[in-house]
């Protein structure tokens, strides 16, 4: 029987990136995953395959809408979604087959299964018929298992016409008509995917505002914008129920003063949340201690039970591929002996739409009800040379920073290519940095990251190329 330093329950980006750096510093490290790929949601049903379809959905678009602007006359346009799956599948080969490799570059073991487990130092790999089980031994257990999608008991999935996110991802055609329950970032995303290629599409979402947790101004704008593009949304309505009928489906919803509403649609994507993944791994005869139902650990990602570990979606903190990667390296560090450590004051959250939504740090509105003193600069993309050449000046920076010291608190975005600009302020925060900081950086011109240091400059009421 194997006896290995570290086992690590599921090849999510946390899981995997946790058994690399585990390997690099030496320790014999298997992983167990059930799944015939590595790479988890994220890579196999989650943000891969959704990025290769909004970008795919956005080329769509942008030819049939705005080439015409730009002096290019297209004709005979004409929609493949079977190729369009097929590339979206093939990036998804490509990404799992390349973290199967880095698993052998690395020596770490794959074991294909469902992991069992019988003690903090037992796991039984089930294979499923597949192939014989074997039981493995460790000195160190760490548990990624991830998260699924919550399902509503009013609202059954049947992965025809009420779905969750995976089934979003495979609609053979168009629907006419996608109801989308929730406004949150999946609702959202898959929602502009669709709305793109020709659905109506209708975000219903329980609470006042879509976006939740979103600073205010960022939410109202993505609406805004989000709207002009098609989708329809309902607010301060509860969907109480469904009806699915010959392939068509009548929600049943209420709004804020308790009217009885119908919403009908040919697919119905639900998209109200994710909860961590911990029952089939037999994981509650370890008895660990639990916080909000997730699993609770120390500083060092430690749990109750000594040799047992966990990180990601199944332990406190936003449920972000990103954040699990990131635990996923510390806590390899941790069991090595090392020092090990996530800032959770500075991680980025992205919506990948068009325009994006990045942000970092807490939003305005808990500043405000914080009393932290903060000064804000905000500066709009549409006084952006680069967005301007690119059609994209919808949207705009903002950065708050302490109103005494200076230092950056959090920043929200909307606009192109945010995901990407959110970096720099992630940065700057790590080091401590100060709004003068990005003032004072040199920013090359023209390009999209000269809105982050405007808005910087815009906290001391100095920015050059809008009023202050
Ligand atoms: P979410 O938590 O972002 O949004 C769910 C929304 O559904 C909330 O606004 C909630 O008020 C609403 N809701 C709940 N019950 C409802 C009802 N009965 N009727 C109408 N509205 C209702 O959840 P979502 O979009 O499912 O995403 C799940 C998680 O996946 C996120 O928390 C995120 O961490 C992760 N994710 C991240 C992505 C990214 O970083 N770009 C992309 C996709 C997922």
């Amino acid at each position: 029987m194997d006896t290995y330093d570290l086992i690590v329950l599921g090849g999510g980006p946390g899981g995997y990136v946790a058994a690399i750096r585990a390997s690099q510093l030496g320790l014999k490290t298997a992983l167990v995953e059930k799944r015939d790929t590595l790479g988890g949601t994220c890579l196999n049903v989650g943000c891969i395959p959704s990025k290769a379809l909004l970008d795919s959905s956005e080329f769509w678009a942008r030819t049939a809408g705005e080439a015409a602007t730009h002096g290019i006359s297209v004709s005979g346009l004409k929609l493949d979604l079977a190729t369009m799956h097929q590339r979206k599948d093939g990036i998804v080969r490509k990404l799992t087959g390349g973290v199967s490799m880095l698993m052998k570059a690395n020596k770490v073991d794959v074991h294909t299964g469902t992991g069992w487990v019988i003690d903090a130092e037992t796991v039984e790999v089930r294979s499923a018929g597949k192939g014989k089980n074997v039981t493995l031994k460790c000195r160190n257990l760490l548990l990624a298992t991830g998260s699924v999608p919550v399902e509503l008991p009013f609202l059954p999935f049947d992965g025809k016409v009420v779905v969750d996110s995976t089934g979003a991802l495979a609609f053979e055609k168009v629907p006419d008509h996608l109801v989308v329950v929730g406004g949150g970032v999946i609702g959202l995303e898959l929602g502009s995917v669709w709305a793109r290629l020709g659905s109506k599409v209708t975000v219903v979402e329980v609470l006042p505002e879509i976006m939740a947790g979103w600073d205010g101004q960022i939410a109202k704008t993505m609406r805004r914008e989000l709207g002009k593009q098609g989708i329809e949304f309902m607010l301060k309505t509860r969907v109480t129920g469904v009806a699915v009928n010959r392939g068509k489906a009548v929600l049943t919803a209420q709004d804020s003063a308790e009217k009885e509403l119908e919403i009908a649609g040919d697919r119905v994507l639900v998209a109200v949340g994710r909860r961590p993944y911990l029952e089939e791994g037999n994981l509650e005869t370890l008895a660990l201690e639990m916080k909000d139902r997730r699993i609770s650990v120390n500083g060092r990602y430690a749990t109750s039970l000594d040799g047992v570990w966990a990180i990601g979606d199944i332990i406190h903190g936003p449920m972000l591929a990103h954040k699990a990667e990131d635990e996923g390296m510390a806590a390899a560090e941790c069991i090595a002996g090392r020092a090990g450590h996530v800032n959770y004051g500075a991680i980025p959250n992205v919506i990948y739409t068009w325009p994006e939504a990045a942000s970092v740090g807490p939003t305005e509105e808990q500043l405000k009800e914080q009393g932290v003193p903060y000064r804000a600069g905000t500066f709009p993309f549409a006084a952006n040379g680069r967005a301007l050449a690119m059609d994209a000046t919808a949207g705009f920076v903002k950065i708050l920073a302490h109103a005494e010291s200076d230092a950056v608190l959090a920043a929200h975005m909307v606009g192109p290519w945010v995901s990407d600009l959110i970096g720099e302020v992630v940065t700057t925060m790590e080091y401590g940095g100060s709004a003068e900081d990005i003032a004072r950086s040199t920013h090359a011109h023209p390009t999209l990251s000269e809105v982050v240091k405007e808005a910087a400059l815009g906290v001391d009421g100095r920015m050059i190329h809008a009023k202050n």
